[in-house]
């Protein structure tokens, strides 16, 4: 079979197929299971990451050590030429000189793929804006299919800021491949955004809307909860929510025994920490598994052969 990915950008979840997220899948779990020490050696990784991260960028950093390759890039665009005028375009053309692989995250809608055109080298969407986050949905799917033996046919929750979430936005999208009942919990102000919900319409999904997590919690396999993106709406707006989409350990009693708490991370309140002592908490293993997904990413990206 030959490897579909090499030298491809990943800018959107929508680009793939079904059979490419199963390839990733595959990929990620023979490195979980084996790691590959030496496969990119003398390749090297463009870490630009103009907004904040911890896991994306420290996980992708360590993915591309791991498989023996090196690694250059900010965490901060303040320490960039962009503090002195410089566009994203000329940087970006600039770096895809230095790198085999470009990484970035930007809180412009669209970036990564403005990106993509003025690159040659592939780029890999690390977040834009509200809009996707790629990577972080492969990484979900995998952590999903790995606590429910299963992507197909699962009841799940989405929980939190719908509507600026972008892991949200790119998930919701990816599991309209299997035949997902989707619940959106949100504040009204928070709700899943009408392009999303056309999409699941156009598929034939069947989504169901709520406010509150207790009318949905004893009825899905997988809630996953969001962080309020403070960042991306105004104060006042922000107190009137802050708080309410919480999740206790307290209001885990009459849940699925197979039922399993989801979130991308950060979280701030969103989960109090008695629930990371439930057996239902899974975060911190949804988290680690981004290592063996972007592996496997970049293994696929910068590698002909498959293996
Ligand atoms: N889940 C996620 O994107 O986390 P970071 O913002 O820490 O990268």
């Amino acid at each position: 079979m030959s490897n579909h990915f090499y030298d491809r950008d990943l800018i959107s979840i929508s680009e793939l197929s079904q059979s490419e997220i199963s390839l990733i899948l595959d990929t990620a779990k023979k490195i979980k299971q084996s790691p590959k020490k030496n496969l990119l050696q003398g390749k090297i990784l463009a870490s630009c990451f103009f907004e904040a991260s911890t896991r994306t960028r420290l996980s992708f950093e360590a993915a591309m050590l791991k498989l023996g390759g090196g690694v250059c890039g900010f965490s901060d665009a303040g320490s960039t030429s962009a503090k002195k005028g410089e566009s994203l375009y000329d940087s970006i053309k600039v770096i895809t000189a230095y790198a085999d692989v470009i990484v970035l995250r930007h809180p412009q809608e669209g970036a990564a793929r403005m990106a993509a055109e003025v690159s040659n080298k592939p780029i890999i969407n690390a977040g834009d804006g509200s809009n996707q986050h790629p990577s972080q949905t492969l990484l979900d799917l995998y952590t999903i299919y790995e606590c429910q033996g299963r992507l197909d046919d699962l009841h799940i929750a989405f929980v939190g800021d719908l509507k600026y979430g972008r892991t949200v936005h790119s998930l919701s999208q990816a599991c309209a491949a299997y035949n997902t009942k989707y619940y959106f919990v949100s504040p009204d102000i928070l709700k899943m955004p009408e392009y999303i919900c056309d999409y699941l319409s156009s598929k034939g999904m069947n989504y169901s809307i709520h406010s509150n997590i207790n009318e949905i919690i004893d009825q899905v396999d997988i809630l996953y909860i969001t962080r309020l993106q403070k960042e991306r709406f105004d104060e006042a707006e922000f107190k009137q929510i802050q708080g309410k989409y919480s999740l206790t350990a307290e209001m885990l009693r009459e849940v699925k025994p197979n039922m399993r708490v989801m979130h991308p991370l950060p979280r701030v309140d969103e989960i109090e920490v008695a629930v990371d002592r439930t057996k239902h908490a899974y975060y911190f293993e949804q988290a680690e598994n981004g290592l063996y997904v972007r592996e496997a990413l970049l293994a696929l990206i910068l590698n002909k052969e498959l293996f």
